[in-house]
């Protein structure tokens, strides 16, 4: 994304297919991130199996149903009691109670999105699942309405693709970490060139496709904003087949791209740190 019109442009989009897959699932159907078009719910190859059966337990089923993501963060966050964690782009809020659950009574989860119904979808399910050390913002990743180091890890779930301002995405992520804080996120990245119709086309913008970045990019973009620590570890590897679903419905000739980006997405696991505060040793001289 390159002007401020394209940015808000781009969030005006995003919000619509999101208010609206949150209204589906309300109706009872679910819904998908990788897919151009889903208007009866999906097995869409990105956002498919994600949770294991005991994990599927801890949440209410409708949770599970509103799940759009393209990892599973809290598995691999290594979450302890006590923390504090923040979702950015919390959707149907499933990633936000599984983390409620790991970090216990004495530490807390925090939901953040920008689109009204999913709000309104979160809520709900956190009232379904009884969990209490839960709150759900409004506001947008790209900037954050939290405090400056209050939080121990900031996970997220297909979301930072979405955005046409990744840099000020992972700098307010990087601000609201605690020093030693940790990122923990999965999502959707590009190893190689993709065809720029993809690069252009909205509706894969906002099915998680058109907006990835290059794990290159990705790297250097969270090293620009003072992470260290950085991994991107691949979780899955998209096929043909993979990519034939995931272009559905978009307007690009699926024929003749499928094949041009079989192997090149993936869904990965990013973890990086922010750099722990240097102990103080008191002044240098005495007197
Ligand atoms: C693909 S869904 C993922 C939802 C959730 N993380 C999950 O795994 O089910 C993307 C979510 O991010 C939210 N979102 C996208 N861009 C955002 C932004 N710039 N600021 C806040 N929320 C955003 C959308 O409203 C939507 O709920």
């Amino acid at each position: 994304m390159s002007t401020d019109t394209d940015i808000a442009d781009i969030k005006e989009v995003v919000k619509e297919k999101y208010g609206a897959a949150a209204l589906r699932v309300t109706s009872g159907s679910s819904g998908c991130c990788g897919s151009a078009t889903n208007a009866t719910g999906c097995t869409d190859p990105i956002t498919s199996n994600l949770y294991n059966v005991s994990q599927a337990g801890e949440v209410p089923e409708e949770a599970l149903l509103a799940s759009l993501g393209c990892g599973n963060p809290t598995a691999l966050a290594q979450l302890r009691p006590g923390e504090i964690v923040l979702d950015l782009g919390s959707g149907g809020g499933i990633d936000v109670l599984l983390s409620a659950r790991r970090v216990g009574p004495n530490g807390k989860a925090y939901g953040l999105d920008m689109t009204d119904e999913m709000l309104a979808l979160a809520l709900e399910n956190q009232r379904k699942s009884g969990i209490k050390n839960v709150e759900f913002l409004k506001g947008e990743i790209e900037h954050i309405p939290m405090r400056d180091n209050s939080v121990d890890v900031v996970i997220s779930n297909c979301v930072i693709n979405l955005s046409g301002d990744k840099d000020r995405v992972l700098r307010e992520a990087f601000r609201v970490l605690k020093p030693g804080g940790r990122f923990a996120v999965a999502d959707v990245v590009v190893r190689g060139e993709v065809p720029v119709e993809i690069r252009r086309n909205m509706e894969l913008w906002a099915g998680c496709v058109a907006g990835a970045l290059n794990d290159y990019d990705y790297v250097a973009k969270l090293a620009r904003a003072g992470f260290d620590g950085i991994d991107i570890e691949p979780t899955r590897v998209s096929t043909e087949d993979d990519a034939r679903q995931f272009l559905a419905g978009a307007d690009v000739d699926i024929d003749r791209v499928a094949p041009q980006v079989a192997g090149k997405f993936i869904s990965a696991f990013i973890r990086a740190a922010k750099p722990a505060a240097k102990e103080s040793r008191g002044p240098a001289c005495c007197g």
